[in-house]
This record gives structure tokens, sequence and C-alpha cells, in this order.
């Protein structure tokens, strides 16, 4: 997107009306609500108590943009609002909207975080209930990503994988589906493995998945892998911090290994685009100390000095994937 004209200028400014507007109906709790009724505005206005004529517009714009469907003066949900936005179906994602939820006000931080440089509550440490719904809302993010990748990414030959950062186990879970002979650890903090533990009791791969409590910054890492897994952690740690966690990746890769990186990786050499990683810039600033977004001569660099130096970018079939579909590889070389 560029700016050129006021129109456009207007336009930018204003996106945050659709939004807004489908933030209120989860705060309403509108699709759980609907249920699988079809509804006049006045019976809805009396369920969900709110006013007709506020209803009215709602209903009226999330039918515009296919959330609701209108048959003449009633609404019902579309299949899309009743299989993710309603809480009794199996895939709704309701820890993630809870996520996205918060960040509306959280945002509206954003000037005085720039002031700063730091976020909030940058000095308070994160409690286990934290970091267990932001791991279920990890899960609810990537459960689609992760079959896509796991599909595309070739570990036949690989008999351990080390899913870093791996919170809810979404990918490590995806790999083993797809391997039946890989062994996957994933290494996180004690509360996101309780989310990883829980997730993989409910499939019948648990058998061939590790758990590794603690900070892989300050910790030892256990074991050695013929792939490490670090899929959106990246953005979350500064440069310097990235090196070292690389240099770590390779003492504990097998000859041959290799480390696959998924984040949001700039392209050009201004670090302008794409929008989207520019974006999510803003939300490390908010959420963390010294996180960012990159580009992939950065994290090629960082992986030629952590002697990962054989990299390359791996292209994903296009619209699947966590972001653009770009992972990047370092592989450790046969000969130490
Ligand atoms: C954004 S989530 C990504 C989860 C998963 N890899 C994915 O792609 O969906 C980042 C994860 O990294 C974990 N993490 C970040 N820094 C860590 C550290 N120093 N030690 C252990 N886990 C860490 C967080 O607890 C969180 O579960």
């Amino acid at each position: 997107m560029t700016i050129k004209s006021f129109k456009q200028f207007r336009d930018a400014l204003y996106a945050f009306r659709l939004p807004r507007i489908i933030f209120s109906a989860l705060d309403l709790n509108l699709f759980t609500k609907m249920d699988d009724r079809d509804w006049t505005i006045p019976e809805l206005a009396k369920c969900v108590r709110v006013s007709q004529r506020g209803l009215a517009i709602l209903c009226r714009n999330l039918a515009s943009v296919g959330l609701l469907v209108k048959s003449q003066s009633r609404y019902h949900l579309a299949p899309f609002s009743k299989r993710y936005l309603q809480k009794s179906s199996p895939d709704f994602r309701g820890d993630y909207l809870e996520l996205m939820q918060r960040q509306w006000s959280e945002w509206s931080d954003l000037t005085e975080i720039i002031r700063v440089g730091q976020p909030r509550d940058s000095e308070e440490p994160e409690t286990p209930e934290y970091r267990r719904s932001f791991s279920l809302a990890m899960h609810h993010r990537s459960i689609q990503s992760a079959r896509e990748v796991a599909q595309q990414i070739s570990l036949k030959t690989d008999r351990t994988l080390l899913d870093l950062g791996g919170g809810p186990g979404t990918y490590a879970l995806a790999f083993l589906a797809k391997n039946p002979r890989l062994h996957a650890t994933v290494m996180d903090r004690p509360a996101a493995l309780d989310v990883a533990r829980r997730l993989a009791e409910q499939t019948s791969l648990g058998t061939r998945l590790t758990y590794q409590a603690g900070d892989f910054l300050t910790a030892r890492i256990a074991g050695t892998y013929d792939v490490v897994w670090y899929s959106n952690v990246l953005h979350i740690y500064s440069p310097a911090d990235n090196l070292k966690i690389f240099k770590k990746i390779k003492r504990i890769l097998n000859p041959g290994g290799r480390l696959l990186i998924q984040d949001t990786f700039l392209q050009d050499s201004k670090e302008l685009q794409p929008l989207e990683a520019n974006l999510f810039a803003v939300s490390m600033l908010l959420y963390t100390q010294k996180g960012n977004t990159y580009s992939v001569r950065d994290v090629r660099e960082w992986l030629q000095a952590a002697g990962l130096a054989r990299s390359r970018v791996f292209h994903l079939k296009e619209g699947t994937g966590d972001w653009e579909g770009q992972l990047i590889e370092g592989r450790f070389p046969r000969s130490r």
C-alpha cells in the first residue's frame, strides 16, 4: 500500500472501523449467542441486551462482510462464523480472539510506548496464566499453517527435531503426524508446556514427544538434534540475542543438521516491505523489551556468523505458512 492522495490517506486511517465493529460483536459475545438460530433484531437485541438501533447497524455491517447472513429482516451466522467464532464449535478460536481483543486497548498506548521505547509492564514478570492463555492463542493461530508447513518440509531422513520456543507444540505435533519415524522435543516455559502436554494428550502422537522446560537463552539446551524448528521466536529478540541463540543451536545440531526459521522477514534493501513485517515490529515494540522484525539478509548474516553458513530461503506454496511463505534454513556442514 502506498499513500499518495488524501483519499488514500483517509481510507488508510478509517480502516480501523471494520475491526472495531467486529471487536464490538466479540465483546458482546454475539456470535456465540446467535447459535444456530435465525433472529429478528428485536429478539436478538433482547437476548444480547443491547439497543435495537445499535444492533441493527452492527448486524448490517457484519452481514455486509459475510460474517452474518441476512434473509429478509432476519440474521443468522455464516458458515465461517459458525465454525470459528462460536464457542460450541470444535474449531472455536477463543483464546486467539481474546488475544486480539486485548490488543485493541493495548495498541492505544502506542504513542506513549514510542516515547519511552519500552512496553508498559516491561519490569513485571509474566504469570503462568498469561503464558497458558497465550500458548492456546498461538495454537489457534497456527493449527492450519502447521499442517501446511509439515506437508511441504521433507524430514524423511531426520530422526530428532527440537521445537525451540515451541509453545503449545502445534508445529511439533504436525511434524510428528507427517513423519512417523521422527521424535520431537518442545522447549519452552513450564506453563506453555502444560498446554503442549494437554494438546498432545488429545492425539496419539504423545509417545514421540518430549518436553524440556527452561529458558533457552540462559539455560543449557539438552540433547542433540537433526532439525531445530525456530518459529515466531526470532522477532522477540535483539540481533545480539538471536546470534547468541544461533550459536547455541549450532552446538546442539548433529552434523548435517538444519536450523529452520519461520518468521515475517523484510525483503528489500531499504527494509520497507512487506508492510506486515513492519506492522509486526510495532507489536514487538508494544510487547517485548528488545524485539523487532528483521531482513532476510540480517538473518543469513547471523547464520553465517554462527557457523551455519550454508543458508537458503525456502519458499512455501502461496497462501500457506504463518506469514509470507518464507522459511530460512541454516545448515551445519557434515564435517566439523
Ligand atoms: C510467539 S510464540 C511461538 C510459538 C510457536 N513456536 C509457534 O510458532 O506457534 C513464542 C514462544 O517462544 C517461547 N519463548 C520465548 N523466549 C523463550 C525463552 N527464552 N525460553 C523458552 N521459551 C521462550 C514463548 O514462551 C512462546 O511460547
